[in-house]
């Protein structure tokens, strides 16, 4: 994992409890507390930092914040205190765009979570006091274990410094004013999974033979390349992280806008208002729905699973045939490899409706006439029963209009079917179609 991680000598590496998360609050509850704290934000993850620091912690730190798909202004970090920040927000798509923003004589520590950055970016380790990740991310394996690396001024905040407060066993990393060098050598703190390492030590065998730290950086990059192809193809879709250097190439999230978008930039107020969907349909059915913001969609590259990431192949990309998987905005994510492709179904779908003519069948009908439309191309409704009123709601969507005899096809319906180019009539007589009246202007 050194070789892989190109973690100079200075640093150690060693197993922690409890995933990312146990390792990185590890650090926060045995180094926190000497100095200031400033803390950065910019998508969940890291406001779970921020919440630990002053709640948990009770450290009052100042906080930098930014929006879902910006960044804070890094050139504000007063690093007399120690800085917390995720180097790759995976909720948002943001990450940081290199280490030149810390400072070479910088007196607190950096405390870098790494998860979803290492393996896919080159990090600068002269920079990183404390990073963190977890095996489930960037190298595709399995979750349970946290990875912990210490540079020397951590080692030496740890052996001068003893926090104010209770440490459970599985923080333990001094004991007798010493660091405990054995969870550096492989030793862990409690019983390992076995079937986790077995699996990360697979998948660092695997990283190695296709040629290591670069080739695995450039497969993510080629990755991200085939994504934005597709972003760049499309009209309704455009990237959360508006600048390209703050551009995610791991967790990229994407926003769509809804029919009518009023805005280009994702409301978070509005999805919140809406009810959370329920199953993986409804999901893909509220898509068009997010429409005075934009519903954000993000790939989980950095899972082998999904094939993206160091670790997927890009072919897989290219035709945005794997799980993309919908982030509502807000602190949860949904992730479900289900959801994904019901999303993916749906993203294609919305894609093809900019160009496919739109049919309502009004009238109960044979469904080989719905299936001889689909057939052909044709995006079709069948939606029946509707009074006058109800029909005239929806049918400015449509361009054609299918019907039998129960629709009465009146001036009034023509005046609101602003798109509507064909009325069908399945059957002998058009005496419910008002063929005197000429369509709506728009159509005719
Ligand atoms: C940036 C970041 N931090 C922390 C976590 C939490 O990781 P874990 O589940 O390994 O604790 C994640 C998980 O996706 C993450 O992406």
């Amino acid at each position: 994992m050194r070789e892989l991680l190109e973690l100079p000598d200075t640093h150690r590496i060693g197993i922690v409890p409890g995933s990312d998360t146990g390792a990185f609050e590890m650090a926060m509850w045995t180094m926190l507390g000497a100095r200031p704290v400033t803390t950065l934000a910019w998508e969940s993850f890291g406001e779970g930092w921020v919440t630990d620091a002053a709640k948990q912690l009770q450290l009052d730190p100042t906080v930098l914040r930014a929006d879902y798909g910006a960044i804070p202004d890094l050139s504000q970090v007063d690093w007399s205190s120690d800085v917390l920040f995720t180097w790759n927000g995976t909720t948002s798509g943001v990450r940081v765009p290199d280490g030149e923003w810390i400072a070479d004589d910088r007196e607190g520590l950096s405390f870098a979570d790494a998860t979803s950055a290492v393996f896919a970016y080159h990090l600068p380790w002269e920079k990183i006091d404390v990073a963190t990740f977890s095996w489930q991310k960037v190298l595709g394996g399995e979750g349970a274990h946290g990875i912990l690396i210490l540079g020397p001024r951590a080692v030496e905040r740890l052996e001068s410094f003893t926090p104010d407060r209770p440490l459970p066993k599985v923080f333990r990393l001094v004991s007798k004013g010493k660091l405990t060098e054995g969870i550096f050598r492989g030793e862990t703190i409690n019983t390992p999974s076995m079937l986790a390492v077995e699996d990360a030590i697979w998948a660092l065998e695997w990283a190695k033979s296709i040629g290591g730290a670069k080739a695995l950086q450039q497969r993510s990059d080629a990755n991200a390349a085939a994504l934005d192809r597709i972003v760049q193809e499309r009209s309704w879709v455009s990237h959360l992280a508006a600048d390209p250097a703050c551009r995610s190439t791991t967790s990229v999230c994407l926003s769509v806008e809804g029919q009518t978008p009023t805005s280009s930039r994702p409301s978070r107020a509005c999805s919140r208002k809406r009810a959370p969907p329920t199953t993986s349909r409804d999901i893909a059915t509220h898509l068009p729905d997010f429409a005075s913001g934009a519903a954000q969609l993000s790939t989980p590259q950095t899972s082998r699973r999904s094939g993206r990431g160091s670790t997927g192949p890009t072919r897989k990309c290219a035709p945005l045939d794997d799980p993309v998987l919908l982030r509502r905005q807000g602190p949860s994510p949904f992730f479900s490899r289900k959801l994904g492709s019901c999303l993916r179904r749906n993203t294609i779908l919305q894609d093809q409706r900019m160009t496919q003519p739109k049919v309502l069948i009004s009238d109960k009908m044979d469904p080989k006439a719905a299936a001889i439309f689909r057939e052909r191309g044709l995006q079709v409704d069948e939606i029946t029963g509707k009074t006058p009123e109800e029909l005239k709601a929806i049918i400015g969507d449509y361009d054609g209009l299918a019907i039998r005899s129960s629709t009465k096809v009146t001036q009034d319906i023509l005046d609101a079917a602003t798109n509507l180019k064909v009325v069908g009539r399945a059957g002998i007589g058009v005496d419910n179609v008002d063929i005197r009246l000429r369509p709506h202007a728009a159509s005719s």
